[in-house]
């Protein structure tokens, strides 16, 4: 009913250029780059269309708070409801509510800007725009502040958060759409539909758990490879490392679901990984100028720093205790390239803006996909200016693959890490496309490997025996050599076959078939398809030409394909081919190595019409 009822602002190229002209200096910075426009023209159309809730998925380095917050210029009030001028912006931290709100201030200075959080920063509720962190908003009485009638739009940043019930708790007081998760709530009712915007770097969630409960399309995406590819990131070169580190045993925390940091500094802050990581440096890195290196916690920062000193190497470090001046000191002279390597851990994930950077350290394993976005983003700045002509970045894999969802670059740039688990037993792979040259075998591979420095004897992991490097030496060749279903074997263990196209088919021992395939842009980027036989095979070898198979049913969208694989799988699990007789959907199964029986030829002659099969 209210869906005509809000008036966007699309403004044309020549008048912002106008505007531009006559304003202040602090306006220059708001000159859009081409994909943040289609960004905001691809909002603002969805908005149009009567669409209210929707997200948008850009990378690290892409500039996303410039475009939410100029996204709340080109939303105005609705005429329905003209006092609805005021916007909302929801964040998960200090750091970035004090960001954004400077972000505000500078690129419209004519707007009145507050802070709702803690108990250092309360808002009036009036202001143009109030940047509030979800914590402090979970308050009932913050939260009521913020009288739904008067707010025109509220932006969700790192909205892959969304759909977690305490997020509900509070969308849905701006939005009846949105479901409550407790159920005594009073369904709001409000005389226009507030635009609920989320932007994230990734919105797969580590559970899997949809979106859909929250926003009803992503509306524009966008992923590092094609940053990289237009420029706007530098090229990236990486290495794996898969070394000896278990984290089975490493606690998961249940609201983030990632790795306990002192938990995993237990394994990680040893001294074999650290002698590992400062050896991979000087074999992989060492000429590097500038080399940020992401560690578990303060400890590991501080044992990780003296072991690049032991090795005459100029490395300092940084840590949320590192008084303020120190640290704007330390930031420089490394900005400068006074010293080769900064270690930290967390406080430069987000926001730090030091472009020399020429190479990450991931030694900080994490489930987080954005997290590990982060971490990768701070090297992908451009800089030529101090003759960075790429980044390297280096992680570390655990050996025994025996974790779920644990990031690396490969998997954050579409493809697997080289291990995956097959009935129970570990299976390394080494792609041809993985390996430095095309012609290395994985016993070549292995010789390659060296002895690390670990001499000291350690209890929690055990001095490893050998390392494997993987370099990566350029993301798109890799893309491009998988075309073909590849990649889909590290995410799947079923016989998925690649169609070309990103259309994946999934046969189910004559049951029908799965299918997946790429959408345009809405609801999401894959949508996955069943396709059911209607009859037994006898049947439909009577009917002849008649179709065996019924209309395809929806059975997801995903927005990765990670995601539509993995949904697919359970759905067969669970739907169509249950228990063992899953077994034979796998790849390794026993009957596809077999060679093709006589009838199996005699169908596909007759398909084909050809006698020579
Ligand atoms: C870091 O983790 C270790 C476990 O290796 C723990 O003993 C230590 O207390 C943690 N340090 C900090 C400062 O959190
Ligand atoms: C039809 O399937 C059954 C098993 O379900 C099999 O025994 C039979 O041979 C099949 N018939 C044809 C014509 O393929």
């Amino acid at each position: 009913m209210f869906r005509s009822l809000l008036w966007y602002r699309k403004i044309p190229r020549s008048h912002q250029a106008l505007s531009l002209k006559s304003s202040t200096l602090a306006l220059s910075s708001i000159v859009l780059r081409p994909y943040q426009e289609h960004c905001l023209d691809a909002c603002v159309e969805a908005l149009q269309s009567g669409v209210a809730r929707i997200g948008v998925s850009l990378p690290t380095g892409a500039g996303k708070t410039t475009v939410f917050i100029t996204l709340l210029s080109r939303i105005l009030p609705p005429t329905s409801n003209p006092a609805a001028s005021r916007s909302l912006i929801i964040v998960n931290s200090i750091e970035l509510a004090i960001q954004s709100a400077n972000q505000v201030a500078n690129l419209f200075p004519k707007w009145s800007v507050e802070i709702e959080q803690g108990t250092k920063h309360k808002a009036s509720g009036s202001a143009d725009v109030t940047v509030a962190t979800y914590q402090t908003l979970l308050n009932a009485e913050r939260l009521a502040k913020f009288d739904p009638h008067g707010v025109k739009a509220i932006i969700v940043d790192e909205a892959h958060h969304a759909a977690s019930p305490s997020y509900r708790r509070l969308l849905s007081y701006f939005n009846p759409d949105i479901k409550n998760p407790d159920p005594g709530f009073p369904t709001p009712s409000l005389p226009h539909k507030i635009p609920i915007i989320g932007f994230s770097a990734t919105f797969s969630r580590h559970d899997g758990l949809a979106l859909g409960s929250v926003f009803e399309r992503i509306v524009y995406h966008r992923d590092f490879l094609e940053m990289i590819r237009e420029q706007w990131l530098c090229d990236v070169r990486f290495t794996s490392v898969r070394a000896n580190i278990n984290l089975q045993n490493v606690v998961i925390n249940s609201r983030t679901g990632d790795f306990n940091p002192t938990s995993l500094a237990h394994v990680i802050n040893t001294d074999t990984v650290n002698d590992l990581i400062v050896k991979t440096w000087l074999d992989r890195a060492s000429k590097r100028k500038s080399t940020l290196v992401f560690c578990v916690n303060i400890s590991h920062v501080e044992a990780l720093t003296q072991t690049f000193r032991n090795c005459g190497i100029d490395a300092r470090y940084l840590y949320s205790k590192t008084p303020n001046v120190e640290r704007k000191a330390l930031i420089e002279s490394f900005k400068s390239g006074q010293f080769p390597v900064l270690i930290n851990c967390a406080i430069l994930t987000e926001g730090a803006d030091i472009p020399n950077i020429d190479c990450v350290i991931v030694a900080r394993p994490t489930r987080s996909r954005n997290v590990f976005a982060q971490m990768i983003g701070r090297g992908m700045r451009r800089s030529p200016d101090t003759g960075k002509k790429n980044c390297r970045i280096i992680d570390f894999v655990d050996s025994t693959a025996s974790i779920s969802g644990v990031v690396s670059t490969p998997t954050l740039f579409g493809l697997d890490p080289g291990e995956i688990t097959i009935n129970g037993e570990h299976t390394s792979f080494h792609y041809p496309m993985l390996m430095p040259s095309a012609d290395e075998t994985p016993e070549r591979l292995e010789k390659l490997a060296f002895q690390t420095i670990g001499s000291r004897e350690v209890t929690t992991v055990p001095v490893p025996k050998s390392v494997i490097y993987t370099d990566y030496e350029n993301p798109f060749s890799m893309i491009s050599e998988s075309s073909g279903a590849p990649h889909i074997s590290k995410l799947s263990q079923f016989a998925w076959v690649g169609c070309g196209g990103d259309i994946y088919v999934l046969e189910c021992l004559g049951k029908g078939y799965l299918r997946i395939e790429p959408m345009k842009q809405w609801p999401s980027y894959f949508e996955a398809r069943y396709t059911p036989v209607a009859f037994d095979n006898v049947t439909a070898a009577t009917l002849g030409k008649l179709s065996p198979f019924m209309r395809s049913r929806k059975i997801l969208t995903a927005e990765s394909l990670d995601d539509a694989i993995r949904g697919c799988d359970t759905y067969v699990k669970n739907k169509v081919a249950r228990g063992s007789m899953s077994l034979g959907l796998l790849r390794t199964a026993r009957w596809r190595q077999a060679p093709a029986t006589e009838s199996q030829k005699q169908l596909l002659r007759k398909r084909w019409l050809r006698r020579d099969i």
